[in-house]
């Protein structure tokens, strides 16, 4: 069942849905009313009112239930955190989705994202000239412009619209083209610049807002997503796909996120900051940490993530929570064995499964997809390697590979989700 489409249990509690739904971003939804307690932005707990978390956090567990005010003066309460013994977690599907995948979005807006902004209050005006889109967002009497490319594939046509992914950074589209998707991109550095000066179309727009370069070019997906939609009928705008790779694999990652239009979220490479656990980090070669890329990028990121540099085990979430956050919309994470970088290993072995044991939980674990293939960071066969997985979300195609297979990985390290021998069971 889609998020969207889920119903409160009385009418009072819809008309309370209603009234406090004005205060997020339209295309997000608010938390039910009977949904515990989800704090203003920059009243959240600090790192040092949240437990130290050695393991990934429990995502069943309210945010409200984590902070130190419960502990009540046990020793163990890090330790029932983290193994599930928790609180007050989630219980059925449909709480997950009224109540805990919400607050997660608000959550990762606090501390890692920035606000997103209030689309209801943007204007967006497009315009097609051949394989070109001009896109123009207008809001708060100021204007951002940024354009994007097609490519399509043959045959597509407004009676049979082929489904498309929307790619920054480039990627092999030939493939892609030859299954008939259509492959959209556009200059993310014309979007948000990919370091502190803090230009390009969205901040022409949002100027001094405390919003990292990540969410700036998601909403860069988001609007090429709307001009699309209003401009090329040869392209299904129910059928998408968002891809990059490293920063821009964080970035696809963060627009699949804040948009549920989106399909299917296709992060390749994308290490810290992306599916690349704040735990664990030192699992495969070179270590990215939160501190190395917030010291080395610090504009990915809003602020609040740095009040976190050297307590990452004090955040309330992990990688697999912001996985995990995407159902029942569909995930494959590509990372390639001879990646140094950003730490493959535990991305297999640990963010998937963990993120999986949420897939499960919600009847959905056939849409989340792991894709561990040879070569390194970036490396083009990436995208044939989830491909098939791309086709059979996209197209319906008949899915003809194994994502559970990890390789040399081998299989879960559980011992990292201990709580996942207690998911609560779904009636
Ligand atoms: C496309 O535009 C129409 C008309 O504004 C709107 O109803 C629909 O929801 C849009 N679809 C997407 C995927 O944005
Ligand atoms: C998808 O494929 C399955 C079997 O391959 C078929 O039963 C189903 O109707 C298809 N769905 C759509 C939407 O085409």
């Amino acid at each position: 069942m889609a998020p969207s489409t889920v119903k409160t249990a009385t009418g009072i509690l819809s008309l309370l849905h209603l009234a406090s739904a004005a205060a997020v971003p339209s295309h997000l939804e608010s938390a039910r009313a009977d949904c515990a307690s989800v704090p203003a932005a920059s009243k959240y707990p600090t790192w040092s009112q949240l437990p130290l978390q050695t393991t990934l956090p429990d995502p069943f567990l309210p945010l409200a239930y984590t902070t130190t005010d419960n502990a009540g003066g046990s020793a163990n309460f890090a330790q029932d955190v983290m193994t599930g013994k928790g609180k007050n977690r989630i219980q059925t599907p449909e709480e997950w989705y009224s109540c805990r995948q919400p607050e997660i979005i608000q959550m990762l807006q606090e501390y890692q994202y920035g606000y997103y902004p209030d689309h209801s209050l943007e204007t967006v005006k497009a315009t097609r000239s051949g394989n070109t889109v001009n896109i123009e967002v207008t809001a708060g009497g100021k204007t951002g412009r940024f354009s994007a490319t097609l490519s399509l594939p043959s045959g597509a046509s407004s009676a049979k619209p082929a489904p498309v992914v929307i790619n920054i950074g480039g990627m092999n589209n030939q493939p892609y083209l030859r299954a008939g998707i259509a492959i959209v991109g556009f200059d993310y550095t014309r979007v948000a610049s990919d370091s502190n000066a803090k230009t390009g179309a969205f901040f022409d727009i949002y100027s001094g807002r405390d919003i990292g370069s990540l969410a700036a070019w998601a909403w860069g997906f988001h609007r090429t997503l709307d001009a699309l939609n209003a401009t090329v009928p040869e392209i299904d705008p129910n059928r998408v796909g968002v891809t990059g790779c490293s920063r821009l694999g964080k970035g696809a990652l963060a627009a699949g996120l804040l948009d549920k239009r989106i399909t299917l979220t296709m992060p390749m490479s994308s290490g810290v900051q992306g599916l690349g656990p704040y735990r664990y980090h030192g699992l495969s070669g070179q270590d990215e940490t939160l501190e190395n890329s917030k010291q080395g990028a610090p504009w990915w990121s809003d602020n609040t993530l740095g009040t976190f540099m050297n307590h990452a085990e004090n955040l309330p979430y992990d990688a697999h929570t912001i996985a995990a956050a995407l159902a029942p919309r569909a995930l494959v994470i590509d990372q390639g064995t001879g990646d140094q970088f950003t730490n493959s290993k535990g991305i297999a072995v640990i963010v998937y499964p963990a993120a999986k044991a949420v897939y499960e939980f919600l009847g959905v674990g056939n849409k989340i997809a792991m894709s561990v293939r040879s070569g390194g960071h970036c490396d083009m066969s990436g995208f044939d390697s989830v491909l098939p997985f791309v086709t059979h979300i996209l197209q319906n195609a008949t899915l003809t590979k194994n994502y559970d297979d990890l390789g040399t990985y081998g299989s879960p390290m559980k011992t990292a989700f201990p709580w996942a021998t207690a998911v609560p069971k779904a009636n």
